[in-house]
Parts: C-alpha cells; sequence; structure tokens
C-alpha cells in the first residue's frame, strides 16, 4: 500500500506525509491492543532496563508468568506452552509434536487453509500458489475440503499423525464451519489417534470475541490437543507459542524442540503485559459489542452481500471485486485488507475498535458506493 507507517495509536496509523489513516486490519492481525498500547510499550521498556535476552537455558521469572498467564486463559486441557517466534514455527513445532506423540508421519489439512511460509508449514497449505513456491514440498501433506468430514474420514487412516485446520480460514476469504464440523473432527481424531491442531495464528488472543476459537460455542466447544499462536500474542513484538495438552507434553523430551530466541525476555513481557490489556480494557466484551454494531450498520450497504467470519476476522462479500473497494477506502484514508477470494474484503481491527469508528467506516463505504 503506498502509506509510510510513522507511528501509531489505538486504531491509528499516522504516515510520514502527516496524513491520519483508520487501520482496520491491524497490521495483518497483530495490533490486537491497538498500536502502542501504554501499558505494553511500558512493559517493554521497563524489561529493557532489565534484561534483553537469555535463551530458554535458564529460567526466567518473566517467561514462567507469560506462559502461567497464558495457560489461565486457555482452555482447561491446554496446560503447557512452548514459546517460538512466529506464527509458521509455531506450526512446524506443532506438526513436528504430532509426530513425536503417535509415531506416524502424515498430516492433513485443508483446501483454503494458510500455515506458514517455512517448509512443512507451506507444504501443509493448500491455498492459491504457496505450495509452488514452496518447492520442493516435504512429503506427507494430505489434502481435504474444509467443512467436508467426509473427505477427512476418507483419507484420515492409521499414517495420519495430525489433522491441522485453521478453525476460520482467514486469507482463503474468512470461510467458516458449522459447529458439528469440529465436533465430527474431534471424534474422528478420538477415534483414529490423530493429534488435533488448531491454527489459531489469527483467530487466538481475543480476535473473535473469545480467547481463542478452540472451546467456544461457535466451535461446538472442541478442544484440540495443540494450540498454535502467534501475530497479535506480542503486540508486534515477534513471538509465537504452542499450547499442548498434557498427552502431547509426556511425549515431549529434552531438546526435541528449540528456538534460540524463542521465550525470551522482551517478548515474554509483551505477551504478559498483551494479555492483561486485553483483560483490563475488557475488549474481548468490546468486541462483540463492537462487532454487532458493525453488522447492524453495514445492512445499510447494499453492495454488502454477505459478512463472513465472527468478531473482528471479518469478511464482507461484495458481487464485484472487492479490490477496487479496498482500494477506494485508502483514497479515504482507511486500511483494509483483501484476500485470495477477489470478491472479500477483510477487517482485522484493533480489539478496541470503538462504534464511532464503525460509523467512519461505513459512512466512508457509502461514499465508495
Ligand atoms: C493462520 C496463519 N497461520 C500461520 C501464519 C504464519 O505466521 P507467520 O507469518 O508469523 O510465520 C499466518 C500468517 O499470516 C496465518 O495467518
Amino acid at each position: 500500500m503506498p502509506v509510510v507507517a510513522e507511528r501509531g495509536e489505538g486504531v491509528w496509523i499516522y504516515a510520514a506525509d502527516g496524513e491520519r489513516y483508520l487501520d482496520l486490519y491491524g497490521g495483518h492481525a497483530v495490533a490486537g491492543t491497538g498500536h502502542c498500547h501504554p501499558d505494553v510499550v511500558r512493559a517493554i521498556r521497563e524489561q529493557t532496563d532489565k534484561l534483553l535476552f537469555y535463551s530458554n537455558l535458564v529460567y526466567s521469572e518473566t517467561r514462567a508468568r507469560a506462559a502461567e498467564r497464558l495457560i489461565s486463559v486457555a482452555p482447561e486441557l491446554l496446560t503447557k506452552a512452548f514459546f517460538c517466534n512466529s506464527g509458521t514455527e509455531a506450526n512446524e513445532n506443532a506438526m513436528r509434536m504430532a509426530r513425536f506423540t503417535t509415531g506416524r508421519e502424515n498430516i492433513i489439512t485443508f483446501s483454503g487453509g494458510f500455515h506458514g511460509r517455512t517448509a512443512d508449514a507451506i507444504s501443509a497449505t493448500f491455498l492459491g500458489r504457496y505450495r509452488e513456491i514452496g518447492k520442493p514440498n516435504v512429503p506427507g501433506h494430505l489434502k481435504a475440503e474444509f467443512g467436508d468430514i467426509e473427505s477427512v474420514r476418507a483419507l484420515a487412516d492409521d499414517s495420519v499423525a495430525a489433522i491441522m485446520l485453521e478453525p476460520i480460514q482467514s486469507m482463503a476469504g474468512v470461510k467458516t464451519a458449522e459447529p458439528s464440523f469440529y465436533r465430527a473432527l474431534r471424534q474422528l481424531c478420538d477415534g483414529r489417534g490423530i493429534v488435533l491442531i488448531y491454527d489459531e495464528v489469527q483467530t487466538g488472543v481475543g480476535r473473535t470475541g473469545e480467547w481463542f476459537f478452540a472451546g467456544s460455542a461457535a466451535g461446538g466447544g472442541v478442544v484440540p490437543d495443540i494450540v498454535t499462536l502467534a501475530k497479535a500474542l506480542g503486540s508486534g513484538i515477534p513471538v509465537g507459542a504452542c499450547l499442548v495438552n498434557a498427552k502431547i507434553a509426556s511425549h515431549v523430551k529434552e531438546n526435541d524442540l528449540g528456538t534460540t530466541f524463542g521465550g525470551g525476555m522482551i517478548a515474554m513481557a509483551a505477551v504478559i503485559a498483551t494479555l492483561e490489556a486485553i483483560e483490563n480494557d475488557r475488549m474481548l466484551e468490546n468486541v462483540r459489542a463492537v462487532e454487532m454494531h458493525l453488522r447492524e450498520r453495514l445492512r445499510e450497504i447494499e453492495q454488502v452481500v454477505n459478512i463472513h467470519g465472527r468478531g473482528f476476522l471479518l469478511g464482507l462479500e461484495f458481487a464485484d471485486a472487492a479490490k477496487n473497494v479496498h482500494g477506494a477506502l485508502l483514497n479515504q484514508k482507511i486500511i483494509t485488507g483483501t484476500s485470495s477470494d477477489a470478491k472479500v474484503l477483510r477487517l482485522l481491527p484493533p480489539l478496541c475498535l470503538q462504534k464511532d469508528h464503525v460509523d467512519l467506516f461505513v459512512d466512508a463505504l457509502r461514499k465508495v458506493f
């Protein structure tokens, strides 16, 4: 986008030319707590005065607190955290842990799912050209159809270590499935000894109006064996995580997993402050209330033919190319996102977006049309 970002505050990005943009894209779903949340900035600053980094070979109170805090908001069965640096790394480690646990190699993922750009994760990504750019692909990746349990059953034999999915497929155009689909996946995994992995790199940390999609009513209350996180987890400081249940953790031996920077103190201070900011500012409640307002206001725009997704992970479907709407909104100083579905415009705003920001957006959309 032709924007030179210089400064951010809450839902606003200030560009080098003095213009102010309403950020409904959140820097790629990263700015969950908003840009430069003062408590997050303070926590990072305070940590930089104490210790920039030491690897996870030594104990750190900050790391322990980050893990404890994260686990305290996760579904009950997920009791251990492994910290890394990005979403793709979290997914690589999740698939590896599934292979340790089952002694099997194959991984089922879904058409339209995106899991990252390192070798194993890009090979698990059956979306657009990604597997093509990731060639040679890692073997043992099988493709099922999102929302179609029969397509999964047909593949789920005793060679399969894991089924991994974005529970809401963001890049594909914010595609959701029925709660019964997630429940059927859980049952299938339980019956055939397969590990269920939710890639919550986008849906996690409050984006859907709940801490995680895992365990939510929209997901049929299903809790997977592993949840992967990144993006909003550090409010902009790179950090990823795998949350795992006791069974998965019991199969991980010392030095099976590793990463130099994972669990570094600055990232951990950012994680603690991010989770506290979401809680203190009641952002989950805010997401749910403002989502309702947005859905209601969007009824006024007849060109929006459908609204996909939940909370602040929304896909607005138009009859024509969303790219044109994206460009026209940018001219009106509003940043949104496109998707691999040409008709779907994505909104991934900070969780502190307010109703008056929504009104600005809807007025701008009206002007666009
Ligand atoms: C659902 C999902 N998984 C994984 C990734 C990869 O994360 P990262 O870019 O931090 O490696 C992304 C990034 O967009 C994503 O949206």
